[in-house]
């Protein structure tokens, strides 16, 4: 059903992602260092998600401070909505931001179409307490207390679309979470050293597990090729001093341990110990 709702729009959404992506590349380097405060990649997870739960929890307290008014008679508490609410909808602002950075690296078709009616929801609903602030700020308490609530209920809808956004389409979750691959307590042969170029991302299989490997001289790194944020193909992407950036949505990643230098990936890059033993390379690992 949500997807069907969610398909209609998808050129609205597709051309939203287009507009934010637009922006961040028009800033340069400084867009790079924002984004990855709004993905969240120096915290490791989600920052959207974390902010979300001030939203939920600055309106639930709001909503209750309204109801033990409004039904229980309980007095002096107008003040007290009027500083929660107000909470809620600043951490609402922070958390629309942080999803437009989110949902830009969306996958098209229905990833993308679910993620934005989430979106487009949950900035209907924190409208909602922003009239409802007002409405408290002109004096119309009780007016305000069915607008909050109106909101309320909207966020309620738009955060259960996000649930759906994580776990079915486990967006924004690490690709390698279930599937770190074949584990190897010692060396295993993979490849001949001569199959390896010399300074160019190389795909080889590491049992059943596609590991890209870097040859620099007699220095090798090893990095699982399923990219860590939607599961790109790092052995595509570019090779800069000793990162990797992805060919998808170009997070970069530390060739050395996997640690991640650019979003939107939160999850290090799982990394395999790598070494050159007469013409063959072998892996170990992957290191935890
Ligand atoms: S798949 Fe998104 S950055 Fe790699």
């Amino acid at each position: 059903m949500l997807e069907r709702m969610a398909r209609p729009l998808a050129g609205l959404w597709n051309g939203a992602a287009s507009v934010i992506s637009g922006f961040y590349r028009a800033l340069g380097t400084p867009g790079k260092l924002l984004q990855d405060f709004m993905n969240g990649s120096w915290l490791g997870h989600s920052l959207h998600a974390v902010i979300v739960d001030v939203v939920i929890g600055g309106a639930t307290a709001a909503l209750l401070l309204d109801v033990l008014r409004i039904f229980f008679n309980v007095e002096g508490l107008d003040t007290a909505a009027i500083w929660v609410l107000g909470l809620a909808w600043l951490a609402g602002v922070g958390a629309i931001l942080t999803g437009l950075t989110d949902f830009k690296d969306t996958g098209t078709g229905d990833e993308r179409n679910i993620t934005g009616l989430h979106g487009f929801i949950n900035i209907v609903g924190n409208g909602g307490f922003a009239v409802s602030l007002l409405q408290r700020w002109n004096g119309n308490h009780d007016g305000a207390f069915w607008t909050l609530l109106i909101g309320y209920l909207l966020i309620s809808f738009g955060s259960y679309i996000g649930g759906h956004v994580v776990f079915k389409y486990g967006y924004m979750v690490n690709h390698n979470a279930f599937s770190r691959g074949k584990r190897a307590k010692e060396f295993v042969a993979v490849v001949s050293v001569a199959e390896v170029a010399e300074g160019a991302p190389t795909k080889v299989m590491f049992g059943s597990t596609a590991v890209m490997l870097v040859r620099r001289g007699d220095v090798v790194h090893a990095l699982k090729d399923t990219c860590s944020h939607a599961g790109g193909p790092l052995s595509g992407g570019e090779l800069r001093d000793d990162t990797i950036t992805c060919p998808w949505h170009f997070s970069t990643f530390r060739l050395s341990d996997g640690s991640v230098v650019h979003g939107p990936a939160g999850s290090r890059q799982v990394s395999y110990r790598a070494r050159i033993n007469g013409d063959r390379v072998e892996l170990q690992g992957p290191h935890d």
